[in-house]
C-alpha cells in the first residue's frame, strides 16, 4: 500500500480530487496517511477530517530557520513511511533539503501549460490574471515533479483547457480546476501508485 502525505495550504478541491478517486478505488493500493497544512485555518483540514485522515499543521515561521522547517516536514513524513508527497495548492516554496529526501516523490499541480506563465510569483489567481492579459486562447493545468526550480521540474501530465472572451480570473480558475486539475492530478497519483512513472534526462516517462 503506497502511503501518500498531502501538502496543503487552502481550500483542497485537488486534495478532495485525489481522496475521492481513492474511495472509488480509481486510486487503488494507496492511502493519504496525512495532509500537512502551512495554515491551521485551511479548509483542506476539514476535508481530511471529514474522511478521518490525519490533519496536522507546520508553519514556516514557528522555525528559526527554513532547514529546521523542512527536517520538521521531513520527519512528519517519514514518521508515518510517507513514500509520496502530493502539494495540492501548498504555497509555500519548499527548498533542497526536502527535496533531496524525497526526490522524483514530490509532487506538485500548477494552473498552466508550464512553461507558460510559471515561476516564482505565479501562484492561485495570478496565473489566470497573467494568463487573461497575454490573451492566450489555451491554457490548463500541468502535473510535475518538484526539483529545486520553482514550476521547472520534469512533467508527468498535462491538459489544456479554452480561454473564453468573457472570462474573468475567478471563471477561469474554476474551469482549469474542473476540466484539468482534478482530472490529470488523480491520473498522475495513479500513474505512480502502478508503478508507470520514471524519470530519464529530466524527462517523465510513463509505461503505457
Ligand atoms: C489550484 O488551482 C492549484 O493549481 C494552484 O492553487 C490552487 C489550489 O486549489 N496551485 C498553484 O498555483 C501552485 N503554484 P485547491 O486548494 O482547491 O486545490
Amino acid at each position: 500500500m503506497l502511503k501518500i502525505g498531502v501538502l496543503v495550504s487552502g481550500g483542497g478541491t485537488n486534495l478532495q480530487a485525489i481522496i475521492d478517486s481513492i474511495e472509488s478505488n480509481y486510486i487503488k493500493n494507496a492511502e493519504i496517511a496525512v495532509v500537512v497544512s502551512s495554515n491551521p485555518n485551511a479548509y483542506a483540514l476539514e476535508r481530511a477530517k471529514n474522511h478521518n485522515i490525519e490533519g496536522v499543521t507546520i508553519r514556516k515561521k514557528d522555525f528559526s530557520d527554513v532547514s529546521l522547517y523542512e527536517q520538521a516536514l521531513i520527519d512528519c513524513f517519514k514518521e508515518r513511511n510517507v513514500e509520496l508527497i502530493v502539494m495540492a495548492g501548498f504555497m509555500v516554496v519548499i527548498g533542497e533539503k526536502f527535496i533531496d529526501a524525497f526526490r522524483n516523490r514530490i509532487m506538485n499541480v500548477h494552473p498552466s501549460l508550464i512553461p507558460a506563465f510559471c515561476g516564482d510569483g505565479f501562484y492561485g489567481l495570478r496565473v489566470h490574471e497573467a494568463a487573461l492579459k497575454r490573451g492566450v486562447k489555451l491554457t490548463g493545468a500541468t502535473v510535475h515533479f518538484v526539483n529545486e526550480i520553482t514550476d521547472g521540474g520534469p512533467i508527468i501530465l498535462q491538459k489544456a483547457v479554452e480561454v473564453m472572451e468573457d472570462d474573468t480570473p475567478e471563471v477561469l480558475q474554476k474551469r482549469v480546476m474542473q476540466e484539468a486539475e482534478w482530472i490529470i492530478y488523480p491520473e498522475a497519483v495513479k500513474l505512480f501508485a502502478e508503478g508507470r512513472l520514471s524519470v530519464v534526462d529530466d524527462k517523465v516517462i510513463i509505461r503505457r
